[in-house]
């Protein structure tokens, strides 16, 4: 009132064309996209859980039960649904399984929270109440666990089939989990009195061909070339390695250039001058000492035929990341300049050498000087089951490093999350009203996961609840969902057993999701962007005639700055 002038013409502060909504309606919109992508996925946890197919827009195809995987390929708009997408993320990253588990629980911690919104309690308590459940949570994880010894194959097997039993790899579950274990032990270093190992040092090599069971895990590095020249060795042993990251052609000029030629000996003495350089390059590899050469770029026929020679073999156009895990492995340097190379820039292998993989010649390296480096060559049948292999190997890859570098496991099947429930519901009784209103929630969600498998198993989740709350009441905190037998069971018996730390990110990433999404109460969303300022569509073609006016339509109301 104090401003009249302003009377009756409205005050704009959004771009034209931007949406807005507030308090409940933005609450509501927001849970029910995240209740949605929680919804897409649950039908894929436990071994039970079925499969998806993913299309993209280029028509290819995957078919997965990977949680991440599944939320990547879906190509989701809504900015809650990108959070819960975040949570597979951040769960992958930080663990490597668990993903499907994550989104599930917070889908069902926003469901709750709905219910309580919808009664007039703020979402304030909610998160307050979440919090204080997710710490107790924890703590009870912690207090369950069951300790290992980090190098113990045994458990570390447990855990890699566990991981693998929801897979569409199941059935070759026994075999890849000895390779997963095999794999992480190697590359595990000692700090101090607890292991380090690097996913990293463990490289994949996927070829489409026989069958799953014939994956193999090799001791070094494998390169997806086959030697050069049919002239040269195919197997060289106490191999002393050029990793070069320079052609060995003459470079070819930029612009075209003429030589005139006039007689037969000015052309021989040409080709000559390149034979020559050619043969410089390969004389300074040799006089290093190599005796194996591989080469991030193109090899000329001449060169290679020098190289095989003097009993080099030798490698081309290998990809950039084989050359990094080539240095890594085998302690060798990469040239880029030939006249700089010295002795010291060579790797070490025990053998190198070219074998048959199906229809394509691979190379092995093996034996390298840092034996912390290993391959894992997955075969099967189709290049989709290759892709959804390496899925698979992956996760197993992840929790047995999570059990190496934190030797803490529990059992699976439920029997944690209810076992949480259940501590839960007994603290829920020490907090005043709301709070507690919100701690019995976040243990109902944590339910949500026994409930789900039974559910994808084909039972009861109300029978298979009941009789779990009734057999954790009796201090059995193993009890679990044994989805193949369709009953309850000590879940140490059934060897289903899962890392700490997957469980405690889990309950992090869950709660952090929800609570983020539920303190929300104004959704802002800006209109589409318009065209950049200038002369508006059509100013172009009015220019000429209309001199500078289109322009200045275009500028009207904009001043600069
Ligand atoms: N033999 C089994 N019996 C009962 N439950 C099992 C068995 N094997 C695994 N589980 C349970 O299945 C759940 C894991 O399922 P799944 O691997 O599909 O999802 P995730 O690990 O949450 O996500 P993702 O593997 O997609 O990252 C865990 O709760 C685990 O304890
Ligand atoms: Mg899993």
């Amino acid at each position: 009132m104090s401003q009249p002038e302003l009377a009756g013409t409205p005050v704009l502060i959004l771009r034209e064309g931007s949406s807005r909504s507030k308090g409940r309606e933005a609450q509501h919109a927001n849970i029910m996209a995240s209740k949605i992508v929680a919804e897409a996925v649950k039908s894929s946890l436990g071994p039970k859980g079925m499969d998806k197919m993913l299309v993209d827009s280029f028509g290819d195809v995957t078919i997965t039960s990977d949680g991440r995987t599944v939320l990547d390929e879906m190509d989701i708009q809504h900015p809650a649904a990108k959070m819960m997408v975040e949570v597979a993320k951040t769960q992958d990253n930080e663990v490597g399984d668990g993903t499907t588990t994550a989104v599930v629980v917070s889908g069902e911690l926003l469901s709750k929270a709905e219910d309580l919104i919808d009664k007039n309690v703020h979402p304030t308590i909610i998160i307050d109440g979440y919090k204080k459940a997710s710490e107790k949570a924890l703590e009870t994880l912690e207090k369950m666990a069951i300790t290992v010894v980090p190098t113990d194959k045994k458990f570390l097997k447990k855990i890699a089939m566990t991981s693998m039993a929801s897979k569409i790899v199941s059935e070759n579950r026994d075999y890849l989990a000895d390779i997963a274990v095999e794999a992480i032990i190697s590359v595990a270093e000692k700090k101090g009195t607890e292991y380090k190992a690097d996913l990293d040092d463990v490289k994949i090599q996927k070829k489409p061909g026989e069958s799953i069971s014939d994956t193999k895990l090799i001791n070094g590095i494998v390169v997806d070339k086959e030697v050069v020249h049919s002239g040269m060795p195919k197997r060289v042993e106490s191999a002393k390695i050029a990793l070069l990251d320079t052609a060995l052609e003459i470079e070819k000029t930029e612009f075209d250039a003429k030589v005139n030629i006039e007689s037969p000996e000015q052309m021989e003495a040409f080709l000559k001058q390149e034979e020559n350089m050619l043969k410089g390059m390969v004389d300074k590899i040799v006089k290093v000492g190599a005796n194996v050469v591989v080469c991030q770029k193109g090899i000329d026929d001449l060169a290679q035929h020098f190289m095989s020679r003097k009993g080099i073999l030798a490698l081309r156009r290998a990809k950039k990341s084989d050359m990094e895990g080539l240095t890594k492995a085998t302690g060798g340097e990469i040239v880029t300049n030939l006249d700089g190379i010295t002795k010291k820039d060579l790797g070490y292998a025990a053998v190198v050498e070219e074998r048959k993989i199906g229809d394509d010649k691979m190379t092995f390296i093996e034996g390298c000087k840092h034996p912390h480096s290993v391959t894992i060559l997955i075969r099967g049948g189709t290049e989709r089951i290759v892709d959804e292999a390496e899925r698979s190997i992956h996760d197993a890859l992840c929790v047995v490093r999570d059990v190496v570098e934190e030797p803490k496991i529990v059992a699976g099947g439920g029997a944690p999350e209810l076992e949480m429930g259940r501590a839960l519901k007994d603290y829920a009784e020490t907090l005043p009203g709301r709070e507690q209103l919100a701690v019995i929630l976040f243990a109902e969600a944590m339910e949500s996961v026994p409930a789900t498998l039974a559910e994808n198993a084909g039972l009861d989740p109300i029978d298979i609840i009941s009789e779990l709350r009734a057999r954790h009441e009796k201090k059995q905190t193993w009890a679990g969902v044994d989805v193949f037998n369709g009953k309850v069971d000590d879940m140490r018996k059934q060897d289903v057993y899962e890392p700490l730390a997957v469980k405690k990110q889990i309950i992090k990433s869950a709660t952090e999701a929800a609570t983020m999404i539920l303190k929300i109460d104004d959704i802002i969303a800006g209109g589409k962007a318009k065209m950049p300022p200038g002369p508006p569509p059509g100013g172009m073609g009015g220019m000429g005639g209309m001199g500078g006016m289109g322009g200045m339509g275009g500028m009207g109301g904009m001043p600069p700055g």
